[in-house]
């Protein structure tokens, strides 16, 4: 047997080449609902994989250490992990990234203190080379960790309602960005020059903070979805830049796949909410357009839950669209008694789900795997719009802004060019909710107002279970 503590470097290498394979399949098998639980799966393994043949790289003198942070580190994730509710998920995934962000600061100063800083006189060039890369590095981590850490706080706040999630509007705040970068840069190529002294370095830290968290502040609550896929991205590249501080070729690899994978999200995320990377980035989204809140939408109506038994009854399709109230509620598992009972009486019925439902990406896919509803009725935007018209009755549950005619309609609305899922075009349409109070943009849904849409008030779980007893 090999004892972990004499682990030959080879062996090592051996063990993160595996490791690394492990992560690339854990983010196929993560793509697909069928093979998330076989992903999740690599992942583990790969990342015990690389904690062992870490721990026992020659170079980590104290094992000790190590094993006690381990051990506080696991209780705190273990107990957090536990506690938390899948609606407070995007916090706590925002404030692990400020994690990562503040690790990869400290590894950078930790690797600028540990340089011999003396001045060297009969140096060659390939000698020279290298310093300068490495200054590179840790100049670039310090930077990239300081804006994720700083970024990450104030979308764990703005998510958690701390602060407000409107954009915060700096005069000239594009050309602030811009000059923060470019001082940055000169600073990096000071800080070379000088063979690593250390006012460039700390001048640049402070600004990085300052950076990240006007960059993350600027952006508005409808983009939130985005910020978060995001700053995973970022927390990638910081863990990718630690990589290369720290000479440790796995933490690199990984860094590049969360990086990478964080980057594909938020155009996947952006795609979904048809806005530009860019002007995300950019921030202020939503907020030069003046939202009517005084406009008469007209009356709505009102339906009991006994009625709604009655109308699914005489149904022959049926619709369900899920959004973050059903979340709120945890009404997954009475919605899966309810599709079930629906299924019995030979009722066709189908989940349509928003790619930016809930607060999390796959937030209702995830719920709705937990309840055991089969994943071939569960269907995306762009696979089930075009059958809103053949649908009798849609039963919108908890969703709201994802819904909302006015993004088609409307191109004054604040989420005007979102595309929605377009229930408004099926016979009936059942709308779940607790008032008339608007969704997470803060906008008002002509939906609820609509001839075909009758409004079904309180709580989620409760409805949906006084339905299912009366079917
Ligand atoms: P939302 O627009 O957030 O609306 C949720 C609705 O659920 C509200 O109208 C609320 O109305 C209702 N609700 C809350 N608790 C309820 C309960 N216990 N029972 C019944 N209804 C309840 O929902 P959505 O359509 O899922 O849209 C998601 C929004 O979040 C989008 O604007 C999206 O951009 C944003 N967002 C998404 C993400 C990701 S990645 N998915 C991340 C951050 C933000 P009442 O209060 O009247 O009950």
């Amino acid at each position: 047997m090999v004892n972990i503590a004499e682990m030959p470097n080879g062996l090592i290498s051996a063990a993160y080449v595996v490791a690394a394979l492990l992560f690339i399949f854990s983010l196929s098998g993560l793509s697909k609902q069928e093979t998330s639980e076989t992903g999740n799966l690599y992942g583990m393994v790969g990342m015990a994989i690389a904690l062992i043949a870490t721990i026992a790289d020659e170079r980590v003198s104290n094992v000790f250490v190590i094993f006690v942070a381990m051990a506080i580190g696991s209780f705190i994730g273990l107990r957090l992990a536990k506690k938390v509710e899948m609606t407070g998920m995007p916090e706590l995934v925002a404030i692990l990234h400020s994690f990562v962000g503040l690790a990869a600061v400290l590894v950078g100063y930790n690797s600028y203190f540990e340089m011999d800083h003396s001045f060297q006189l009969n140096i060659t060039d390939t000698q020279q080379m290298a310093i300068n890369i490495h200054l590179v590095e840790v100049f670039l981590g310090v930077f990239i960790g300081a804006v994720t850490f700083t970024g990450s706080i104030v979308a764990f706040a703005k998510l958690r309602g701390v602060i407000s999630s409107t954009a915060l509007m700096l005069p000239h705040r594009h050309k602030l960005n811009l000059v923060a970068g470019i001082v940055s840069f000169v600073l990096m190529i000071h800080f070379v020059q000088s063979s690593g002294s250390g006012a460039p370095l700390y001048l640049m830290t402070l600004i990085a903070f300052v950076f990240g968290w006007h960059l993350v502040a600027s952006i508005g609550g409808a983009d939130m979805p985005v910020v978060v896929s995001m700053l995973n991205s970022y927390s990638g590249w910081a863990a990718a830049a630690a990589g290369f501080m720290l000479n440790n070729d796995l933490l690199i690899i990984t860094g590049a796949l969360v990086g990478s994978s964080g980057a594909i999200l938020s155009y996947i995320m952006c795609k979904a909410m048809n806005r530009s990377f860019i002007s995300v980035i950019a921030g202020g989204f939503g907020t030069d357009i003046v939202v009517n809140d005084d406009k008469d939408y007209g009356d709505h109506v009102e339906i009991n839950a006994e009625s709604v038994a009655d109308l699914l009854r005489g149904a022959k399709s049926v619709i369900i669209t899920p959004g973050y109230g059903m979340a709120v509620a945890q009404a997954q598992y009475p919605v899966y008694e309810m599709t079930q009972a629906l299924k019995d009486k030979g009722i066709d019925v189908r989940f349509a789900i928003h790619p930016v439902a809930g607060r999390l990406p796959g937030h209702m896919n995830v719920l709705l795997a937990e309840a055991k509803v089969p994943y071939d009725i569960v269907l995306g935007m762009d696979e089930i719009n075009a059958d809103f018209p053949e649908t009798d009755v849609v039963l919108v549950i908890g969703a709201n802004d994802t819904v909302n005619p006015s993004a088609a309609e409307d191109p004054t609305s604040p989420i005007a060019g979102m595309p929605v899922l377009e229930v408004w075009n099926a016979k009936e349409v059942i709308v779940f909710k607790r008032s008339m109070n608007p969704g997470y943009a803060g906008v008002q849904n002509p939906l609820f107002f609509k001839d075909n849409t009758q409004m079904l008030f309180g709580d989620a779980k409760e409805s949906v279970e006084r339905i299912f007893k009366a079917l």
